[in-house]
C-alpha cells in the first residue's frame, strides 16, 4: 500500500491517539495526532499570558511551527509532549480549538503533514474537513463512563489524581463544546464506519481497523 490516508475520529477519550499511534507502529505508517496541535497552540497562548477569547491573540501562529513528528509534539524547536497535558491546556483547549484562524491554521499545517505516504491522522475533522478523501474513516465511540474510567488510569500512571466524577463532567463539557462549535465541529463523516470501544480492548480495536484498512488496501 502506499499513499494510504486513515482518518480516525471521535470524542474525548475514546481511545483516538492510543489507538492510531499503535495502528501506525503495527503497519509502519506515519501517525499525526490533531488534538496534541490544539493543545500545542493552547499551551503557548496560555503561557504568553494572552488573552484567550481574543481570536487575535492566535496571530503568534504566524511565526511559529506547530507539527508532530514520532509520538512527539514540538513548538518550534522545544518539545512540549508532557506540558501539553496539563489541567490548564485540557481546560481551555476547546475554547482555543473553535476559533476559525486558529483551525485554518492548524488544517493548513496537517494537509501538508499528510500529503506523502501512508498516514493514520486523529482528531474531531479529520474525515469530514482535513482528508475528505480519506481511503479509510473511523469514528471511534464509547460510553462516558467507560472513557472516564480510561482517562483516570491513563492519569493514575502519570501520578495526577482526579476523581471519576470530574473527569465525566470534564469530558462532558469538552463534548459538548466541541459538537456544537460553529467551525467543523465533531461530526461523524457520513462515510465513516463507527467502533464502538466501550466493550472492547485496545487490542481489539486495533486489529479491527488493521483488519480494515488491509482490506480496503487491497
Ligand atoms: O483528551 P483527548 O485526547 O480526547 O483530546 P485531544 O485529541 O488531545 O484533543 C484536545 C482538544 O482539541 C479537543 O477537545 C478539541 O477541542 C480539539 N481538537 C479539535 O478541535 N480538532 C481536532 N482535529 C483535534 C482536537
Amino acid at each position: 500500500m502506499s499513499g494510504f490516508k486513515l482518518a480516525i475520529d471521535g470524542p474525548a477519550g475514546s481511545g483516538k491517539s492510543t489507538i492510531s499511534a499503535m495502528i501506525a507502529h503495527r503497519l509502519g505508517w506515519t501517525h499525526i495526532d490533531t488534538g496534541a496541535m490544539y493543545r500545542a497552540v493552547t499551551l503557548k497562548a496560555l503561557e504568553l499570558g494572552l488573552d484567550l477569547n481574543d481570536e487575535s491573540s492566535y496571530r503568534f501562529l504566524e511565526s511559529t511551527f506547530i507539527h508532530y513528528d514520532n509520538d512527539r509534539i514540538f513548538i518550534n524547536d522545544r518539545d512540549v509532549t508532557e506540558a501539553i497535558r496539563s489541567q490548564a491546556v485540557t481546560l481551555n483547549v476547546s475554547l482555543v480549538s473553535s476559533f476559525s484562524y486558529v483551525r485554518q491554521q492548524l488544517v493548513h499545517l496537517q494537509k501538508q503533514a499528510a500529503k506523502e505516504g501512508n498516514i493514520v491522522m486523529d482528531g474531531r475533522d479529520i474525515g469530514t474537513v482535513v482528508l475528505p478523501q480519506a481511503n479509510l474513516k473511523i469514528f471511534l465511540t464509547a460510553n462516558v463512563e467507560e472513557r472516564a474510567k480510561r482517562r483516570h488510569k491513563e492519569n493514575l500512571q502519570k501520578g495526577k489524581n482526579a476523581s471519576i466524577t470530574t473527569l465525566i463532567e470534564e469530558i462532558e463539557t469538552r463534548d459538548k463544546k466541541d459538537s456544537t462549535r460553529m467551525v467543523s465541529p465533531l461530526k461523524k463523516a457520513d462515510d465513516a464506519i463507527t467502533i464502538d470501544t466501550t466493550n472492547l480492548s485496545i487490542d481489539q480495536v486495533v486489529d479491527k481497523i488493521v483488519d480494515l484498512t488491509r482490506s480496503e488496501g487491497e
